[in-house]
Parts: structure tokens; sequence; C-alpha cells
């Protein structure tokens, strides 16, 4: 199905439901400049110039803008039933054909995804995709989903692909270009490394299974390549296999070392060898050794060209590897998860018999006396966002390196995907000078916004358009939405940060909360200049306390904090003015919370079916009303415009109360719903506007109702499906009808508007 046929369905899907309305918005990103996770892979076309898809673990998919630099998102299609999209383990550009994109999608093979894995194909470099289930799960988002590429074209017969599973599934192969697929028998390992057997939530505890496959292209004949390698996520038995006979029959290749688990397999056609790195973990964050053999392919023998200890610090494990194909015997190497002082990425121009760094120190340890010295110029002020975010760290090459390429039709031209952004550059043959000249590596991730974002709040004047906060990476002050703008300091929290919010009669007062172990500093930040300076709460619980997470609001005045859902802390916290933090009584320690947004005396809470309210600055709450009869309450919005008037979503829809929460009247449509905001109304004298990501009529997606539930417009647009709609983090904007800031689990920040 392509997405053109998916705009009919979507209409026609929708005409069939009375005051349910398809009114899609105008969606863009709210830009951070680049990143904010992790990406696995960087794949080249190596017969299209210019043409480079880069891979993420819960954001979908991008292609390389080669003119300028920027990335194009290729999934944002995926809606509620397609989110495990935005899960993408392996990715496939066609070297026939390069107009033909393959991606596996699917976040998780554990019980958090329920649905089998899709093979999307594309006949249009990722403009529009059809679909292709597989009969198993694929984990985009799990253990070695920077190994790769696990989904293969043959060079010499582009109707074959092989696609490597995970959870004992084995290798998996088409011969009608990925439509349908059929399980290759003769493999002899489904893969037994399991990072840790002992994870009950089943994200740890599965087999990683196949973990890359390359056609040998110089074994063409016109049936398709004979000679495949695989790698199997193995350690301590045979991980590294070789066909003959175009994948018939399969053997171990001999004198191999399996001690370490093979990450890569990257040919090198004009030396006639595989270039393999190798790690006692499958990455992201867990290898401790490795080594990093080259297979000769004419002899079949093997050589170890792992760098030197003092070169490189080998107590870490090797991943990210490259190859250029226009200066055969040049290769990179970047120790994935080496951490201190920072990823020392190496190159070769003798094929791997001596290696270089970017950077020199004083390894081997114990010695850590070196000095780091650049041979890089280092530059993002595409994301200036990570200089704030970093301080402090000594990192920054980066972390997670598990995708490295070199463009195959410029030398100069290279790309790597760490934890949290894009770096590469255009003039890494600096690096070969003689004397050596410094590189300039630079974020290059404009357009990748993978952002998980955890809250967001949309004051109404005196300061941003939006503050967000974000898993990994804190959170950001948006004074305007494409102006990549700094991070939060005073204090940084190097990670996630879990609640923001603001005071509704003085916008300008902001608070955020740590998601994050408050071992470096607390946990509660305010700011009363609409976020362009912050410090740390005098109430806030000492670093020795280590409380932390939940939820927190602010009073419409911004005097008073409450506190839910800590980790640290047993039950609802409040302070006032900077005093300490303490118990509130009168709630269940599970109640959710918010603030009046007029009234500065004037809190709510939800529990089960119950609701409450307290009048004395959240001090002591007393239980007002029931809502219907819901089990668990999601959210509570409050009117930014009207005091007293709020909408409280759970499990059952959505209830309206115009008087502080001591009635409610359910709101027609919902019959479930998750985040909630109000907006400015349709019109003047009407009804505020609701935004809900909610069940209506059994579709989860986002909605809007002008008229208190009437009518219902459904807002994403077959181009942008926003993903799950329990992910959605919602903030309407206050001052402009219809525009409404979507936080997603993955693809950052969206704003749609009218
Ligand atoms: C969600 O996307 C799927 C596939 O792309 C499509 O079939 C379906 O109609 C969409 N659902 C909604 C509510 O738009
Ligand atoms: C996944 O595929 C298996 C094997 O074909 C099938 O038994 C199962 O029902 C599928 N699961 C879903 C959710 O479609
Ligand atoms: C295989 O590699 C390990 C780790 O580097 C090493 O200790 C071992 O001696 C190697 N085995 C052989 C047979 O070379
Ligand atoms: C295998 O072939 C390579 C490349 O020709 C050569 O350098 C190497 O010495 C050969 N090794 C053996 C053991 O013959
Ligand atoms: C390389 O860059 C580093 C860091 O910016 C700088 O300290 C060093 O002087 C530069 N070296 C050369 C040769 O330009
Ligand atoms: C490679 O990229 C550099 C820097 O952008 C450019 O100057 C050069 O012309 C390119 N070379 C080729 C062969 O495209
Ligand atoms: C704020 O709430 C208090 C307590 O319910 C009430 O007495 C007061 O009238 C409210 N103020 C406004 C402006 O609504
Ligand atoms: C809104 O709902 C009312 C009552 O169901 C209906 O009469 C009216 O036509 C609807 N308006 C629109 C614009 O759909």
């Amino acid at each position: 199905m392509s997405s053109k046929t998916l705009a009919t369905l979507f209409a026609a899907v929708v005409a069939v439901r009375g005051a349910v309305t398809q009114q899609p918005l105008i969606w863009d990103n709210v830009r951070i400049g680049g990143g904010g996770g992790f990406v696995p892979s960087i794949v080249f076309n190596p017969n299209a110039v210019g043409l480079a898809y880069a891979r993420t673990d819960i954001g979908g998919v991008y292609r390389l803008d080669p003119y300028d630099d920027t990335w194009l998102p290729l999934l944002d299609f995926a809606n509620d039933t397609t989110s495990d999209f935005w899960g993408t383990d392996a990715l496939a550009t066609d070297p026939v054909q390069p107009e033909n994109l393959y991606i596996a999608v699917g976040l998780y093979t554990n019980s958090w995804d329920p649905n089998n894995g899709t093979i999307l194909k594309s006949s249009d470099r990722g403009e529009s995709f059809s679909f292709h289930p597989l009969p198993f799960k694929v984990g985009g988002n799990m253990p070695g989903r920077g190994m790769g590429e696990r989904l293969v074209v043959d060079p010499n017969n582009n109707n074959i692909l092989f696609f490597g599973a995970r959870s004992g599934h084995g290798l998996w192969k088409s011969t009608n270009a990925g439509e349908t697929w059929s399980q290759v028998k003769s493999f002899p390992s489904v893969g037994t490394y399991i990072v840790d057997p002992t994870d009950t939530t089943g994200l740890n505890s599965d087999i990683v299974g196949i973990s890359w496959v390359t056609f040998d292209k110089n074994s063409g004949t016109t049936g398709g390549s004979s000679r495949i390698f695989a790698g199997v996520a193995n350690m301590g038995q045979d991980n590294v296999f070789v066909s003959t006979d175009a994948g018939a029959t399969w053997s171990a290749v001999a004198g191999q070392n399996n001690t370490f688990i093979p990450h890569h397999g990257v040919l090198s056609p004009a030396e006639d060898a595989l270039y393999i790195p190798y790690a006692n973990g499958v990455g992201p964050w867990d290898g401790t050794a490795g080594y990093v053999k080259k297979l000769f392919i004419g002899n079949m023998s093997w050589v170890d060209i792992t760098p030197a200890q003092g070169i490189a610090d080998n107590s870490y494990g090797y991943s990210g590897l490259s190859v250029d194909l226009q200066k055969p015997g040049t290769v990179m190497l970047a120790p994935f998860n080496e951490w201190y002082p920072d990823a020392n990425i190496l190159r070769s121009t003798d094929g791997g018999a001596s290696w270089t760094q970017i950077f020199s120190f004083g390894y081997p340890p114990p010695d850590y006396v070196g000095t780091k010295t650049p041979y890089y110029n280092y530059d993002d002020s595409q994301a200036p966002w990570i200089t704030t975010f970093a301080t402090g760290d000594t990192k920054q090459v980066g972390w997670g390196i598990q995708g490295l390429a070199i463009d195959p039709f410029n030398s100069s031209h290279w790309l790597y995907g760490t934890g949290l952004t894009i770096y590469g550059g255009h003039d890494l043959l600096n690096w070969d000078a003689s004397p050596r000249k410094n590189i300039t590596l630079s974020s290059l991730a404009t357009g990748v916004e993978e952002t998980a974002v955890t809250g967001l709040t949309a004051p109404s004047s005196g300061g941003p358009k939006l503050v967000s906060v974000v898993g990994d990476v804190g959170g950001f002050v948006h004074t305007d939405l494409t102006t990549p703008p700094p991070t939060f300091s005073n204090p940084i929290w190097p990670g996630t940060a879990s609640d923001v919010d603001h005071a509704g009669a003085s916008p300008s007062n902001i608070v955020r909360l740590s998601g994050i172990s408050a071992s470096t500093s607390v946990s509660v930040a305010t700011s009363s200049d609409g976020g362009a300076t912050w410090a740390p709460y005098a109430g806030a619980p000492a670093v020795s306390d280590n409380v932390y997470g939940g939820k927190i609001a602010m009073s419409a005045k911004g005097e008073t904090l409450l506190w839910a859902g800590a980790t640290g802390f047993s039950g609802i916290m409040v302070s006032k003015s900077g005093a300490p933090f303490t118990a509130v009584s009168g709630l269940p320690s599970n109640a959710i919370i918010a603030s009046d947004k007029l009234n500065d005396s004037t809190f709510y809470a939800a529990s089960g079916s119950s609701f409450f309210t307290s009048t004395d600055g959240g001090a002591t709450f007393k239980q007002t009303a029931t809502l219907g009869s819901s089990t668990s309450p999601v959210r509570i919005a409050a009117s930014p415009f009207t005091a007293g008037e709020l909408f409280v979503s759970s499990d059952k829809g959505v209830f309206h109360s115009t008087n502080s929460g001591s009635s409610f009247t359910a709101i027609p449509g919902p019959t479930n719903a998750w985040s909630i905001s109000v907006g400015k109304g349709a019109s003047s004298t009407g009804p505020s506007s609701l935004f809900a990501a909610a069940t209506i009529n059994g579709v989860n997606s986002l909605y809007r109702t002008d008229d208190l539930g009437a009518n219902w417009s459904l807002l994403p647009s077959y181009s942008t499906g926003l993903g799950s709609a329990s992910g959605m983090v919602l903030a309407a904007d206050p001052n402009v009808y219809g525009q409404i800031f979507v936080g997603t689990n993955g693809r950052g920040i969206f704003y749609g508007h009218l």
C-alpha cells in the first residue's frame, strides 16, 4: 500500500463518522537542531552519488540531502496503528536500482510491542512504502541494534535479499525483492548471545541473533552472488559463516577466533577482503574488550589488525567501521563505548597495519595522565545545545558509535552516529596530510529530531513559546520554533528530565524536574525570567536525599510547587516560597496532580475514580467529585483562561468541570484518553478548544473539539501520523487558535497549525 493509497483510505475511514471530521493540521518540527537520541547506523548507497540514510532506534529513518547536509524524515506517516515502524533495526539501499529502499521495522521483541515486524519497501527513495509483514518480531530499540546491516540486497541480483532475525528465528531470504520471505533452514546458527538472561522485562533476555550479512560482490553470477558472509551474535562459538553456493549451504569460516562478537562485515572489494570489528557486548553501551580482524577472501586467511594498546585503549570493544571505496586500504574504526576521555576514532591508510588517532592521549591504563590533544576543530553550531549539555564532560567525539560511514564517492565526506546526534565533516583527507592538519568535526544532524518527550508547557505570555523536557538530553526553552535553542543550565542534568510547568497567572515563572538520580545537583529548578536563567529550587530535597522524577505542578502565581510520583519519597509533597517540601494530607500516593492556572491557592488531584481539590495551596486535599467509572485518570488540564475550569482524561474518556472540580460532566466522544490540553477557543465568546490524544469511535489519534465534544476534528495528516496516541505529550498554544505542540516518543516535538 503506498502512502498515496493511504490518503484515500484515511478519508474513507473518517467519512462514516458523523461528528468526527478529518481536519489535518499543517505539521512541522519544533527544532532542536539535530539529534537528541541514538543513531545506530548510517548507510550510503554505493552506486548513487549523495544517497544516504540514517537509521534511528525509536524515531524512524531519515534521508540525507547532500547539497545542504540536512536530513528528511521518511517514516512520519506512522500513526497509532503503525507506531512501531519508528523502531528500525536494519536498512538496505539497493546497489543495483538505487531508488529501492528496504527497512526492517518493529520496536521490541518482548511484550512491550504486540506486533510482528514488517519489511517496508520503497521504490522512490522512501517517498512512499509498501508493507510486507514478517512472521516474527523485530527489535529496533533492542540491544545490538547498531550491528549490521542485518538486511541486505544482493549487488549481483537485486531480487535477492537476506534478513537476519532476532529471537532465534534465524536467517531469512527473499527472492522477489522483499515481498515474501522464507527461512534459510541450512543456516547453522540462530545465535546464542543474550545480554542478560535474568532480565524479566524481556528487553535484554532475548537472543540478539544474526547481526549482519555481506555479499561478496566479486563473486557474482547471473543468478546472484555465490559467496555470502554472515555474522552471528555468538561468543565462544563459531560466529562468522560463509556460503559459496549462493546461500544453499553454509559453514563456519576456518581459523576464526570466536572469543568476541562480530559487529559488522565490511567488504573492501578492491582488496578482496572483509573487515570485522568485534566486542564482548553488542552495544550500544556494553563492551569491555574486542579486536579487529581482516579476512583475505582469496586465501581465506585471517589477520589481526587490532590497534596496539597505546594507540587505542583496548578496554572497550570495537564497532563502527568503514572503508573508503575510493582509496583501497583506507579504513576507519570506532571504539563504540569508550567514554574516557572520549571515543578515539582511528584511521588506517595501510589496510589496518597501522592506525592514527583523532586525538592524542596518554594510554594505556592505569596511565590516564594524557592530555587530550584533538586533531580536529569542533563545530556544533547547528546544534548549540550540545555544548551546554556536555559542560563538564570530556566527550566531544561521542559515545555509542556503531554506525560510521565514509562517503563512497567522496573521500573527504564522512558521517557517524552517536548516542546523541550525527557528526561528520567534509575535510576528512586533512587527516592524511603531512604534516597532519586538523579536520573539522561538525554536528550534522539538522532535520533529525529524535527526542522522546516527557513534558511540555506553553506559557501564555512574557516568555518563551514553549518549554520542553525530554529523555536523555534534558530539555529546551523554545523562544521561537525554528531556531535551535540552548539547553538548560544551572543545573544541567546529564540525562532525562521528567516534567515542566509554568505559573498560569505569572507565566515567566517556570519549574522543571529531573528524572535522573539527583547525584550531582538537586532535582528541582525554577526560572523567573521565562527560562532565560535558572536556579536550583531552595526547597528541593538535598542531593544526599536523592529524590527525583515524577510530575510537578506550579501554582498560578508561581509561589507553590506540588510534586507527585517522586522516586525516593512516598506520597505527594508541597513546598511554598522555597520552604522544604512536606507531605500533603488527604491524597492517595498514586494521585495525578495539576494546578489551577489562575487561582494561586487551588490545586487538583485524581486517583481511581476520585477527584480531589485543595483550596489552601496544596496543604490539604478533599475529595470533591467522582469521575464516572474511571479507574485510571491520566491527565488533569486546567484552563489557562478561566479559573476553576478543568478537564480530566481517563480510561473512560474526558470529564469537564467549571467549578474547580466540585462536579463533572463527561464530554461526548472519547471512550479513553491520554494527554489533553486546553487551547484558545475558535471564537472569543465560545468555549475554549480542547485537544485530546484519545480513542473516538475506536480510533486512537489526536483530536480537537471547539464545542465541548459535540464535534471532533482528527488532526494528523496522512504524511504526519504522530505515532502512538498514548505516547503523545500535548501543550496547546494559548495564544493561537488551533495551534498545538505534540511531543512524541522518539520523533521530537511537532507543532500543528491551521
Ligand atoms: C494509520 O496508518 C495506517 C497505515 O499507514 C492507515 O491504514 C490508517 O488508515 C491510518 N489510521 C488513521 C486513523 O489515520
Ligand atoms: C506473528 O506471526 C506469527 C507467525 O506467523 C503468528 O502466529 C502471530 O499471530 C503473529 N502475531 C501478530 C500479532 O500478528
Ligand atoms: C582469540 O582472542 C582472544 C582475545 O583476544 C585471545 O586471548 C586468544 O588467544 C585468541 N585465540 C587464538 C587461538 O588466537
Ligand atoms: C593471503 O592473501 C593476502 C592477500 O593477497 C596475502 O597478503 C597474505 O599473505 C595471504 N596469506 C596467506 C596465509 O597466504
Ligand atoms: C587542532 O584543533 C585543536 C582544538 O581545536 C587545537 O587546539 C589545535 O591547535 C589545532 N591544531 C592545528 C594544527 O591547527
Ligand atoms: C568532495 O567534497 C569536497 C568538500 O565538500 C568537495 O570540495 C569535493 O569537490 C568533493 N569531491 C568529489 C569527488 O565530489
Ligand atoms: C480561588 O480559590 C479560592 C478557594 O476556593 C476562592 O475562595 C477564591 O474565590 C478563588 N479566586 C478566584 C479569583 O477564583
Ligand atoms: C456540530 O454538532 C452539532 C450537534 O451534533 C451538529 O448539529 C452540527 O452540525 C455540528 N457542526 C459541524 C460543523 O459539524
